[in-house]
């Protein structure tokens, strides 16, 4: 039994199962965002007394980041969507590699967990499916902070110079606009010794919302939503309440859901200002959309073909843009969407010609020429956002989708299959259980997503 073409390789894992073709009505309800949960818990880092965040989504993205700050001494109690932090006695500074391999947002830690206890390790995050994702820019703001920086054997390890007992406030010109850098720094920022001048900063809502926060535990910091951030750096900051804001993503991805099954619904709550550029493209292709107050209606008409380029903040986002092809895939006439943000998030395009859009590719730009009716089929999705355009292209699609690789999905939106059951789509989440190897002579198979998707289909 111990032969290793005896090995069994069973897992249980999910797919969902989608029929297509519902039409959709009523509310659904969003979720915090999961981009500002992930940076408020990191914040925890910055002071010594309690942290109480309401509005947190259930998600694994955010259970990742739990266990990562519990594993340095972070005492956490979480009750449905409230969680408590207590960063008190800080175990260490060495933040551990499977953790932060499973989630690239853990980065942010380095800022505060400098900043707090002058000194902390590590490992590079590395790239991703979606691109390169480098952090550069995190660590070229780190050093103008004044910290040492090395990297070594994959490990960043910052450091507060000799003598020195906090960091240095610097002015600092970022070359990108990237959130993940600008909050990394902004938070080292606020305990730093004076004035720290952020330029070309990312101005996403989700640094708003950890400015906002971060001014309640008694930073002072001006100018967070625009490029200049100014910072002035105090001696320690206080524990405080925060709910976290409506994710725009999500609310994003089920306006398109409702778009691509010619459905109206409602969503609640949601800040409209967050979403301009999602709603100028929504109606720009067709669809009524009313606000009243943080609640938001859609009615779409006929659907036809706009372009779209992504941007950052408050340009359209990166993170719609496969949700929103799933869209153009269903329009009349051909439409051109550019990514310009990741340099690898055009995934999804061969999944969608396989349930028969038809998109062609040239590097970032894909042309999708709408067609009457997509079909169902069996689907993998490659990461978060693909994942979420695979359900909204099952949803308007004749027949059955199963679609594999959940975990992306899980990663960034809550429940998402009970949130559309309940407004009339038809879909569940079915078990299966794959077993890759059956004493095989060929000896162990690993699993593959193709494997996987032989299983379901
Ligand atoms: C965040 C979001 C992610 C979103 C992305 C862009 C979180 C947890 N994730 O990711 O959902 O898709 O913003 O809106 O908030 N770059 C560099 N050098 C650097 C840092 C970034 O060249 O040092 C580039 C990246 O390769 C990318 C662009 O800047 O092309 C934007 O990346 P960034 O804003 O840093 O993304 P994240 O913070 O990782």
């Amino acid at each position: 039994m111990n032969s290793v073409a005896s090995i069994s390789n069973t897992v249980a894992k999910h797919h969902l199962e989608v029929r297509g073709s519902n039409f959709l009505s009523g509310q659904i309800k969003i979720s915090g965002a999961k981009n500002s949960a992930l940076v408020l818990m990191a914040a925890t880092l910055l002071t010594e007394e309690a942290l109480f965040l309401k509005n947190i989504p259930s998600l694994t993205d955010i259970n990742v980041m739990s266990e990562l700050l519990s594993s340095i001494g972070v005492r956490i109690e979480r009750k449905s969507n409230e969680i408590s932090l207590t960063a008190r006695d800080l175990l260490q500074s060495e933040l551990p590699y499977k953790l932060v391999h499973a989630l690239r947002a853990s980065f942010v830690c380095a800022g505060p967990l400098l900043a707090r206890i002058g000194e902390v390790s590590i490992p590079l995050p590395g790239g991703c499916r979606i691109g390169n994702r480098p952090i550069e820019e995190h660590i070229r703001g780190l050093e103008a902070l004044g910290a040492s920086v090395s990297i070594e054997k994959g490990v960043v390890k910052a450091k507060l110079p000799k003598n020195k007992k906090k960091l240095k406030g610097a002015h600092i010109k970022f070359n990108c606009q990237s959130v993940g850098a600008t909050e990394t720094i902004l938070m080292a920022a606020t305990l730093a010794e004076g004035r720290t001048v952020l330029e070309n900063s990312a101005q996403e809502p989700e640094i708003q919302d950890l400015a906002n926060m971060l001014n309640s535990m008694g930073a002072q910091i001006r100018g967070a939503g625009t490029k200049e951030i100014i910072i002035e750096g105090v001696e320690k900051l206080n524990g405080c309440n925060h709910t976290v804001i409506p994710d725009r993503i999500e609310a994003g991805t089920f306006l398109i859901a409702a778009a691509i099954t010619r459905s109206s619904i409602s969503l609640t709550p949601v800040i409209p200002e967050h979403l301009e550029a999602v709603f100028k493209k929504l109606r720009e292709c067709g669809c009524l959309i009313n606000t009243m107050g943080d609640s938001v209606k859609i009615t779409p008409n006929e659907i036809t073909a706009v372009d779209v380029t992504t941007s950052p903040y408050p340009g359209f986002p990166t993170d719609l843009q496969a949700p929103f092809m799933a869209l153009m895939t269903t329009a009349k006439g051909t439409s051109k969407i550019t990514e310009t943000v990741f340099e690898k998030r055009m995934q999804h395009v061969s999944e969608l010609n396989r349930m028969g859009s038809s998109i062609k590719l040239l590097g970032n730009t894909a042309l999708i020429t709408g067609v009457p009716q997509l079909t169902g089929t069996s689907l993998s999705a490659g990461d978060l956002r693909a994942s979420a355009a695979m359900v909204l292209a099952s949803l308007s699609a004749k027949g059955v989708s199963k679609i594999i690789g959940l975990d992306y999905l899980d990663r960034g939106y809550e429940r998402m299959e009970d949130k559309l059951k309940k407004v009339g789509a038809d879909i569940s989440r079915e078990k299966i259980t794959i077993s890759a190897n059956k004493n095989s002579k060929e000896g162990f198979k690993p699993l593959t997503p193709q494997s996987i998707q032989q299983e379901v289909a």
